[in-house]
């Protein structure tokens, strides 16, 4: 079943909330390159998806770190072993093995999760940092320097 963008997955850091729905838009890309029992169009549209979560998560971490959250170390471990798991799976896709309703199964499940729990939690700690950091639109600030260097 497609996951549904709700308020509940909202931060209201726009970057992010952008960030997150593309994400949500690849897992449900993926389901419908499964339904398609499109082998290849589940290949790539994996690739894309890990090419893309890679992105969010050093974004996401850099602003973590710029904001000064106290729990940036384990976020980033979480968003570590996380891209540890996928890589598994796509090994195993690229070794021809059908895991590609299972790998759909976890990333719903994970992404939501995190997003709620381990998300949510930045939000509320570092809130007011997060605010100066997204609202200074000047060039070269750290938000236009850091789209520029994590998103091709
Ligand atoms: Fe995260
Ligand atoms: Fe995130």
């Amino acid at each position: 079943m497609a996951i549904i963008w709700t308020r509940e997955l909202c931060t209201e850091i726009d970057e992010i909330d952008q960030q997150h729905e593309r994400l949500v838009d690849y897992i449900n890309q993926l389901e419908g390159a499964i339904k398609q029992q499109n082998r290849a169009l589940v290949g790539q549209v994996l690739d894309e998806l890990v090419d893309y979560t890679l992105s969010h998560f050093a974004f996401e971490e850099s602003l973590l770190e710029e904001a000064g959250y106290k729990l940036t170390k384990p976020h980033k471990a979480v968003h570590e072993m996380f891209v540890k798991r996928v890589a598994k799976y796509q090994d195993k896709h690229n070794d021809g093995e059908n895991i590609a309703e299972q790998l759909l199964g976890m990333l719903g499940t994970w992404l939501i999760h995190h997003i709620k729990r381990d998300d949510m939690a930045y939000v509320a700690e570092v809130r007011g940092s997060i605010c100066a950091i997204v609202e200074d639109r000047k060039e070269g600030n750290w938000l236009s320097r850091s789209l520029g260097q994590f998103f091709r």
